[in-house]
């Protein structure tokens, strides 16, 4: 029998159940998620779950694992206050609350049949693992694919195992580049941008996807604009400060915009001119 979809369930919070943890640097902890009685989280990579605790909080966290990966589904969470650091003490067989999931993800179809330029800063390797994943799960559905990821040392990278697996492949380039490195870093040392210039690319044909601190977006999107990519073959995904998640508290407003409902994902063509989104 199928199992039960879920998609959208607004304020309802599901008590799930963490199948596993796995730690995967000193500040981030990787968490599979199971919702009750089998059902299966019908979400796109991109999107995002409200993660909950009873009387500590509520933080948006992307969901990292890609949809082709049915039963369940991963949180890679970084401690960072009261929620997170709460969430790092819990091991498998604890419960938690989730809600969603929410927003807009990568426009996969608008993706398909093209070539992929996909750049990972930090922590945003965690809702682009999601896509990366769903793209070597359905390979034959896209061109050339290029991952390009940076972050500031060797000790601070996520998915160390993945990235290996992902770099033998030879229907995927994947470079990585670390700001500062330590004695046994081998690769590329330097902010993500200096990856950029040596990229080879057909920027008519290609779409370009980022995710990474605030600060990367900006320099990147000149690199790839100078790369030739059309605007409108940007696309980007924007933290803020969210609560419900639902387009009711506006703490995500940016104009006329929604984080919450409208992006994180968006086309750099539509915030472009927004004055405070990148
Ligand atoms: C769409 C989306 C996806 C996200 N995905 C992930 C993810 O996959 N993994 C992940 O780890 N995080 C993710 N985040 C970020 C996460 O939601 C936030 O870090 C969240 O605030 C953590 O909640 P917390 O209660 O642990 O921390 P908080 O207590 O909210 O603190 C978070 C940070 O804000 C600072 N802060 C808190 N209160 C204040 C204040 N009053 N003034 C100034 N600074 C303050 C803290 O010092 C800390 O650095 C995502 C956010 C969004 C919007
Ligand atoms: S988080 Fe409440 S409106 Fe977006």
């Amino acid at each position: 029998m199928d199992k039960l979809l879920i998609s959208h369930t607004g304020y309802e919070v599901k008590e799930a159940t963490i199948v596993r943890t796995s730690r995967l640097t000193s500040q981030d902890k990787l968490f599979e998620i199971a919702l009750p009685e089998g059902e299966i989280l019908d979400f796109e990579p991109g999107q995002f779950v409200e993660v909950s605790l009873r009387g500590v909080g509520e933080a948006p966290i992307s969901i990292c694992s890609s949809p082709t990966h049915r039963n369940s589904f991963e949180l890679c969470v970084r401690a960072v206050g009261r929620l997170t650091r709460a969430l790092h003490r819990l091991e498998a067989g604890d419960n938690i609350g989730i809600r969603g999931p929410f927003g807009v993800g990568f426009p996969i179809t608008k993706l398909i049949g093209h070539d992929l330029l996909m750049v990972a800063g930090g922590i945003g390797i965690a809702p682009l693992r999601s896509l990366i994943n769903y793209v070597m799960d359905n390979r034959r559905d896209f061109g050339k694919v290029q991952v390009l990821f940076g972050c500031k040392n060797p000790q601070n990278m996520l998915f160390k195992d993945e990235i290996t697996t992902w770099q033998q492949r030879l229907d995927v380039n994947f470079s990585c580049t670390v700001d500062e490195a330590d004695p046994e870093w081998m690769g590329n040392v330097g902010v993500i941008t200096t990856l950029i210039p040596n990229v080879d690319i057909d920027p008519e044909n290609t779409f370009a996807v980022i995710v990474g601190p605030p600060v990367m977006y900006r320099f990147v999107i000149a690199e790839l604009l100078k790369k030739g990519v059309p605007e409108e073959h940007i696309v980007l995904s924007l933290e803020r400060h969210m609560k419900c998640g639902l387009g009711k508290c506006g703490h995500c407003q940016i104009h006329d915009i929604y984080c919450c409902q409208d992006g994180p994902v968006f086309f750099y063509s539509r915030i472009k001119n927004l004055k405070g989104a990148i």
